[in-house]
Parts: C-alpha cells; structure tokens; sequence
C-alpha cells in the first residue's frame, strides 16, 4: 500500500459557495451523509477501511442535492424514501468514480489518492461492485419498485456510455454527435434520473416529471462538457483530481473535435502528432486549441446546455429549490471544482 497523497482541501470559498447554494436542503443533506455512514460499513476490518476510503471522502453531492431540491420543488417537503434515494444516487456516483480511476490510471480523486493508487485495481474493481450492488439493495427496500427500475436503467446507460466512450480511444475523427450521445449517457443519465424521481415521487404531474428529467439531462451534459474543459484547462489543487487524463488516454472530447474541425489541414495534422503521442495537458496543445477558438467555442456549448435547463425551469412555481436549480445552471458550467 502506498502512502496517502493528500492535497490542499477544496479552499474555504468553493465549500462556501456549495454550502449557501445547498441551503434550502441542508438538513435532508445531513441526514443522506448520516445514511451514507450507516450504510457503508463492515465488520471486517480491511473492508470497513476500504469502504470508509473510498466512499466517505466528501464530494460536491450534486446528484443527491438534484434528487432533493426538485422533490422540494415539487412536492414541497422531501420524505423518507427521497433521503433513501438520494442516498443511492450518490452511492452509484462514487461506484462509477471508483471505477473510472481505474479506466483512466487516475492518482487523485476528491483531494486524496485514489483507491487504485493507494491499493490497487483489484481493491477499486471490488470496491465498486460492493457500492453498485449495495445502492440497489437499497433501492430495493423501498415499497415502490420505481426508484429501483429508473435506476437500475440510468446505471445500465452509464455503463454503455463508458463502454461506448472505451470504444472511442484513439478515434479523432468521431462526431460531435457521437461525443454528445457519449456524455448524454455517462454523466447525464444519473443526473437526469435524479431530478426525474425527485419530481415523480413527489406526486408532480407527468408533463413536469418529463422538464425534470430533461433539466437533469440537459445540466448533466453542461456538467461534463465544463469537466471536459477542466480536464485541459483546470488546476489539481482546486479540482482534487487528476487532470489531463483524457488527453492521456486518447479520448476525443469536445475541445479536441472542435479544434481538428476547425484546423486548416497543417495544422490538423500537428494537432493529431501530439494527441497521438499523449502527455496530457501540455502548453503546446492548449495554446494550438485555443488559438484555433476551440476553448472559447467549448465554453459556449456548455452555456448553451445550461440555458436550455434553465429553461426547463420555467413552470415551476417560485420557491428557494427551484432558485437554488436556478443557480446551479450557472455552478456547473463556471465551476473550478
Ligand atoms: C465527476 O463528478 C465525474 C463526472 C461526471 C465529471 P463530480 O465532479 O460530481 O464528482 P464529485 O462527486 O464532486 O467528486
Ligand atoms: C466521467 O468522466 C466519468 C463517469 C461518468 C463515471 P470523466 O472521466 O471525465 O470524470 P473525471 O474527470 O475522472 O471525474
Ligand atoms: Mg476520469
Ligand atoms: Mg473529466
């Protein structure tokens, strides 16, 4: 086992921002950390370690704060089998971060090492199978069958989307197209499926449940379309995680489809010399991307992702969650986090 490599903790104004911006559901929140703790535990030692390492480590918990600030939303006041959700969500998340270090060699995750460089692959596959198996027991424990299914599904599309994105190393000719189907699945099917169960066990009605699902969809895809610009522009010490990772591993995010497609064929041609011999985010093929309007272009397709959820927003009555939804339209696409 190798030692921790613990970094700066996330600096005291980005934890202010997401602790104002959670205000509204602050006690519900508390009480899916509570659920989390109670949860995720072993009487066996080495797992109980593994498991506290690897799940208790504070993330910014945006798709639990979804599920709870549209059941606020829409329903007024969040139950008992919304807290339980929400804790699954969050247990799916971690499953599927604890696995992708593995996919991408990460170091660092959530300003600690990850459990693959502090134990090793074999730890974090197992980790993850015991988060994933865990949440859908749990899901399971609920009278209705639904949370269990929409889940169940949105997981499934995760996996294929990882699979999917697997499936695309190396090919810098894939289509923007293909790039948003990847990261519809990915990132925005958790999302989705959060604000889609937040509205529907709150009793709203199908045409509501339908903007939910959409706005979660829609912010999910802002969200990862900002990491991806992160991954090349973004700084460790304020992430908490490891960075250049896609570019390392030949991944065709939207930066690099937008540059190639915008390079005369010179360049295009140097800019494919150094994505196929990876070192992550150098100078050089930050500079070449940002000279070629990719970066700024990037940007605009995250705010424009942002302000069609925000749109989704529109019938839902004033109240602080929906002003909190409102708000975090704008934290995932200028995050630092
Ligand atoms: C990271 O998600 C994985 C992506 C979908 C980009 P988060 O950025 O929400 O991770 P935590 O939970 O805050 O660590
Ligand atoms: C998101 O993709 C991975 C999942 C949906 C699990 P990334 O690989 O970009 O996530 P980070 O950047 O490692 O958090
Ligand atoms: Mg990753
Ligand atoms: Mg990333």
């Amino acid at each position: 086992m190798q030692g921790t490599m613990a970094t700066a903790a996330p600096t005291a104004s980005q934890s202010e921002v997401l602790a104002s911006l959670y205000a509204p559901i602050a006690a519900e929140l508390s009480e899916v950390e509570r659920r989390l703790r109670a949860e995720l535990r072993s009487h066996d030692p080495f797992v109980d370690e593994l498991v506290r390492y690897g799940c208790l480590l504070g993330g910014k918990r945006l798709r639990p704060a979804l599920l709870l600030l549209t059941a606020q939303a829409l329903g007024g006041r969040v139950t008992a089998d919304q807290i339980t959700l929400a804790t699954v969500v969050e247990m799916i998340h971690t499953a599927t971060l604890v696995h992708d270090d593995v996919l991408d060699d990460a170091r660092m995750r959530r300003h600690l090492a990850t459990v693959n460089a502090r134990w090793d692959n074999e730890a974090s596959v197992l980790l993850g199978d015991f988060l994933f198996t865990h949440a859908f027991y749990l899901a399971s424990t609920l009278d209705s069958v639904i949370g269990c299914r929409l889940i169940g599904r949105a997981t499934n599309l995760v996996c294929e989307g990882e699979l999917r994105q697997k499936g695309t190393k190396g090919r810098f000719d894939v289509s923007e197209a293909e790039y948003f189907e990847i990261i519809a699945a990915k990132t925005a099917a958790l999302t989705a499926v959060s604000c889609e169960l937040g509205a529907l066990t709150s009793g709203a009605d199908e045409s509501l449940v339908r903007d939910m699902e959409h706005f979660g969809r829609e912010l999910g895809i802002a969200f990862q379309i900002a990491d991806d610009l992160l991954d090349v522009l973004g700084e460790e010490q304020v992430t908490g995680k490891s960075l250049g990772t896609d570019l390392e591993k030949q991944k065709p995010t939207l930066p690099v489809i937008r540059g190639l497609a915008r390079a005369e064929p010179a360049e295009r041609q140097r800019l494919l010399k150094m994505l196929q011999a990876p070192q992550g985010a150098n100078g050089a093929l930050v500079a070449c991307l940002q000279r070629l309007g990719a970066i700024d272009e990037t940007r605009q397709q995250a705010s424009e992702y942002a302000r069609r959820a925000r749109q989704r927003l529109q019938r839902l009555e004033a109240t602080p969650a929906r002003d909190v939804l409102t708000m975090l339209c704008e934290f995932v696409v200028s995050r630092p986090m």
